[in-house]
């Protein structure tokens, strides 16, 4: 699954999005490249025809890649926008999609880690959804799941632990209410005209991935600086400069266009998904993360992959608290404490151990001296890549807003 061929069909493309700057100027150089390669992007954008999608996107983005099996349609974002925020996609009527990704925390829950519908706890934190459409491999740390379309069979059919807790029992009776409302029983059949069922699974699906990959953003102080449009304060840009440089390290495993290392969009090159043991935990000294969070090892078994999870990527982190896979971390200025020190000391409980020792850590994490202004220079940094609140922007804000009851008889 992760051999995909070459990409030797594809055009050649600089790496400019999936630059490591080294230096402030060497940035601001890459955006330079990086906005004319937009145009480019741009002419790939097919024009707006009747339903056809157009992307608009931020300077700086890419554009997407799209799977050949669910084109984007604004059809399609529209069902997906509803069934997102709709709690009737549960068995028990009780959570949507946004119940764990709420727009005002940029589509995370605020939660250590995440309660799904029938009251069972799951072992992970909810991630951001917002530029999902980019990454290369979904979830904390799972190399197969490689397009939003395969993912959501998590959400939707997982039974350990249930998060929206659609079963076999259950399918048809809910395929059933989407069919009985009149907004989804007229256009279903617009946007899938050729189906013969449909309000399917397989559309709903299809439906939602497309609403997500619609969800890109770059709109943050640090994107309106690049464009000149913005100025950093001194701290701010200390913050950055640690960040960017070798002293800080973070570019390394945060260096993309949305601060992760694992992105992909049409033309990037291919590259074998990375995963980092960050030294979270060394629990009795003998390098394991707790069960059944550790990392890649959950899913190959091999020692060298204990504890290793995708960096995740940095956009609105201050609206995504707590932080790292467990959501065991509260504070930025703790998450920055653990990288100073090169990893988490733990001193009691069940999972004592010290991170700093843990032989499966990536050898960049290896401590870094920062002052107590440098610790907080680097949160005011992170506190420039902040986006608008997304539940003020209508396209992807909550439809529902008057309950459940007023949008079922809303024809927009
Ligand atoms: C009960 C809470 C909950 C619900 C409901 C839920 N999610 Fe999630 N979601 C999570 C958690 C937790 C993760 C991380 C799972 C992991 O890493 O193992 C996640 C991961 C994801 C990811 C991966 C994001 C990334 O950056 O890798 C996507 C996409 C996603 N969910 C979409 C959805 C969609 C679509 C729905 C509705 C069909 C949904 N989720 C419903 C909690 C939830
Ligand atoms: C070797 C790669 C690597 C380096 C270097 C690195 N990170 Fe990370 N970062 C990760 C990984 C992997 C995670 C998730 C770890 C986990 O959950 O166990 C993470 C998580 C985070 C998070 C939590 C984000 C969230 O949504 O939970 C923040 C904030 C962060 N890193 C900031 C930084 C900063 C600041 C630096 C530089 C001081 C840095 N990182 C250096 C790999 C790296």
């Amino acid at each position: 699954m992760m051999a995909r061929d070459r990409g030797e069909d594809r055009p050649a493309v600089p790496r400019r999005f999936r630059r490591k700057v080294g230096t402030v100027a060497a940035g601001v150089a890459a955006v330079a490249v990086y906005l004319i390669g937009m145009q480019a992007a741009g002419a790939l954008t097919p024009p707006q025809v009747n339903n056809r999608w157009a992307w608009s996107l931020p300077p700086g983005m890419p554009q997407p890649r799209v799977p050949a099996d669910n084109p984007m349609t604004r059809g399609k974002v529209a069902i997906g926008h509803r069934l997102f925020y709709d709690v009737r996609l549960s068995g028990n009527e009780t959570q949507s999609c946004s119940t764990c990704h709420q727009p005002q925390l940029a589509f995370t829950d605020g939660k250590t880690t995440s309660v799904g519908s029938t009251g069972e706890t799951l072992p992970r934190n909810s991630p951001s959804i917002v530029d999902s459409a980019y990454r290369t491999t979904l979830t904390w740390a799972n190399p197969a799941l490689t397009s939003l379309e395969s993912q959501m069979d998590v959400p939707l059919f997982a039974t350990h632990p249930v998060e929206l807790g659609v079963n076999d029992r259950n399918k048809g009776a809910i395929l059933n209410r989407l069919r009985k409302d009149p907004w989804y029983a007229k256009r279903f059949p617009r946007v899938f005209p050729t189906a013969k069922h449909p309000v399917s699974w397989t559309n709903v699906i299809r439906s939602i991935a497309s609403f997500e990959r619609s969800i890109v953003s770059a709109n943050s102080k640090y994107d309106r600086y690049l464009q000149g449009k913005a100025e950093l304060s001194a701290e701010e840009r200390r913050g950055m400069d640690l960040f960017m440089g070798e002293e800080g390290e973070c570019h390394h495993c945060h260096g993309s266009f949305l601060f992760d290392d694992q992105d992909t969009y049409v033309g990037s090159p291919e590259e074998r998904p990375k995963f980092h043991n960050t030294g979270l935990y060394n629990v009795g000294e003998t390098g394991e993360y707790p069960y059944p969070n550790r990392g890649l090892y959950e899913i190959s078994g091999k020692a060298k992959d204990m504890g290793a999870f995708r960096a995740p990527s940095l956009r609105n982190v201050v609206r995504t608290a707590p932080y790292m896979h467990d959501g065991s971390v509260a504070t930025l200025k703790e998450v920055v404490e653990n990288y100073a020190a090169g990893g988490r000391v733990i001193t009691e409980g069940p999972y004592a151990g010290d991170g700093r020792k843990n032989p499966h850590k990536d050898p960049l994490i290896s401590g870094i001296h920062l002052s107590e202004r440098d610790e907080e220079d680097l949160v005011a940094f992170l506190t420039t890549l902040t986006e608008p609140d997304f539940s003020k922007i209508s396209r992807f804000a909550d439809p529902f807003k008057h309950g459940k009851n007023a949008a079922r008889g809303n024809d927009e």
